[in-house]
């Protein structure tokens, strides 16, 4: 058990019920704030002050302690490591399987990273799925590959074959900005190599890294209705950015519903999202979803006839990713960051990466409830262009779009993970490298970015550190 967390809990609720929380940002910072100006509180009530190693990993300030302890009990099982069925303690991994816990991906509640050039794949996962010939797949689930299913995994449990291996070439190339200061990209290539029998030479290959998991109990608790005024799919304002909702198979609904998570905004409930977990990414069994995710593989085994992961664990891990707490920005006041934030709004930066939204009510979560948030998200898909595109459509998400990835806690990634790895394949190096990549629909903010002063760069970046 985590104890510094219990005493930061405990220091957390002492500040809570003495006001400093009910008191505005002008209050405790001592300044206005303008309209186009975002808070040190990006997850409202549910913000921490901690810029260590462990900002990721605490729970929100405003639980009640019923709360909390359900929130630990959620952290242990997100911390658990799963072996080869029968066991004592956390049977069911595999047979095939990319990782045996959630944190060995998300590493300190943070994000992950391609692996180097003689590591294997770690964070990193790759989805595979046919071409849907019939309509070019729009609005439809991915299809599965015979032998693979819809992922590859790289790992399996002794005496079963692994599906395969990766690699990773890296091609670099020079990109210039007006006052002559040189960029490189690099372009990466995925070889799938290993593969225990022959992939079809269609198959299409999206790769993933592991995203941050904090804050998303605030981002489930947006109103529907919110994020669809956000999107304008025919571009009616005309601004060059669209913005369209995914609409994905909700299992417990069992219809189609807003897609919310993922790189692709593939998964539309938390709770369907930490199955989908541990099924696709570690091989195990939920009510959600009952049958091995190697069915029909020869890898497979029998079936259990009771689910691997209870209802009560799937529920605990659930409210885990809902409850942790969002970390405070650092140097709002900051010159140089304030302005930054001015140029972060003049690159339309803002249109897809949106600064501040009110949460609405998630049932059984009321942390996370009617709370002002900065997430600098939309949550909607957009055109990011040939360079950034996997060519592998996700319900609705065509192969050259993406979901926009929230911004906040962003400066704090290399403090608690240790890399500066971004996008959803980890492929920009530093924050400059990801913005140079953004292309399609933000094509016009990466132009005003490479005509910018080196001051005015520095700037904007100083912005995204202080998130
Ligand atoms: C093999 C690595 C790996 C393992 C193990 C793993 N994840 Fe993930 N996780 C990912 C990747 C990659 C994504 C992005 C998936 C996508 O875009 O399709 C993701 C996405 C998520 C998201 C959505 C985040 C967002 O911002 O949309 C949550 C929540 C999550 N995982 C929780 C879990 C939990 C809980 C577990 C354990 C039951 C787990 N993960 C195990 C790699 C992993
Ligand atoms: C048209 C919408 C749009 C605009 C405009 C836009 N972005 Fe993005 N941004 C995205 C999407 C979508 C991604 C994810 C792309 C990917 O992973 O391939 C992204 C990714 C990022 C990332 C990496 C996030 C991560 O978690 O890896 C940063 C940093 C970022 N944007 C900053 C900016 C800045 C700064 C600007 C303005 C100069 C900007 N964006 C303009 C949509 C947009």
């Amino acid at each position: 058990m985590k104890k510094y967390l219990i005493v930061i809990y405990l220091i957390l609720i002492v500040s809570f019920v003495t006001g400093c929380n009910s008191e505005s940002p002008m209050d405790v910072f001592g300044f206005e704030t303008p309209l186009d100006f975002t808070s040190p509180l990006s997850g409202g009530d549910t913000t921490i002050f901690d810029a260590s190693s462990h900002a990721f990993s605490i729970p929100a300030p405003n639980l009640s302690a019923a709360a909390f302890e359900k929130h630990l009990e959620g952290d242990v099982e997100f911390e658990a490591i799963f072996v080869t069925a029968p066991a004592v303690v956390n049977p069911g991994l595999g047979p095939v399987y990319n990782n045996v816990s959630c944190i060995n991906c998300h590493s300190r509640d943070g994000r992950g990273r391609p692996p180097d050039a003689d590591e294997e794949l770690v964070s990193l996962l790759l989805r595979l799925s046919l071409p849907n010939t019939e309509d070019g797949g729009d609005g439809k689930p991915p299809i599965p590959v015979p032998g693979y299913g819809t992922q590859l995994n790289n790992r399996s449990i002794v005496g079963t074959p692994a599906e395969g291996a990766v690699k990773i070439e890296y091609f670099e190339e020079t990109i210039t900005t007006e006052d002559g200061t040189r960029v490189y990209l690099r372009y990466p290539n995925y070889i799938i190599t290993e593969s225990y029998q022959p992939l079809p030479e269609e198959v299409q290959v999206s790769p993933r890294v592991a995203p941050v998991v904090f804050g998303l109990g605030l981002l489930e608790a947006i109103p529907e209705k919110t994020i669809l005024s956000y999107a304008d799919e025919m571009d009616i304002n005309g601004d060059g950015i669209s913005g369209k909702p995914n609409f994905v198979w909700d299992v417990v609904k069992k219809r189609y519903t807003l897609g919310r998570f993922g790189w692709k905004a593939n998964q539309p409930t938390l709770l369907q999202q930490v199955a989908s977990a541990y099924h696709d990414d570690m091989g195990i069994t939920t009510s959600l979803f009952l049958l091995e995710n190697s069915l029909g593989q020869p890898q497979h085994r029998m079936n259990n006839t009771k689910p691997e992961v209870s209802d009560e664990i799937l529920e605990v891990v659930t409210f885990y990713v809902q409850t942790l707490a969002v970390p405070a920005r650092r140097n709002v006041d900051d010159p140089q960051v304030r302005h930054g934030e001015q140029l972060f709004l003049q690159a339309q930066c803002a249109s897809c990466h949106i600064p501040t939204l009110r949460t609405g009510t998630l049932l059984g979560v009321p942390s996370v409830s009617n709370q002002t948030i900065h997430p600098y998200t939309d949550l909607l898909l957009h055109d990011m262009g040939q360079d950034l595109a996997d060519n592998r459509p996700d319900f609705h998400a065509s192969g050259t779009e993406w979901r926009t990835p929230p911004l906040w806690g962003i400066g704090l990634v290399q403090t608690v993970n240790g890399h500066t790895n971004f996008l959803h394949d980890g492929r920009a190096r530093d924050l400059m490298e990801a913005i140079l990549w953004h292309g399609g629909e933000a094509d016009k903010s990466r132009q005003i970015t490479l005509e910018m002063t080196k001051t005015e760069r520095d700037a904007l970046i100083a912005f995204l550190k202080s998130l």
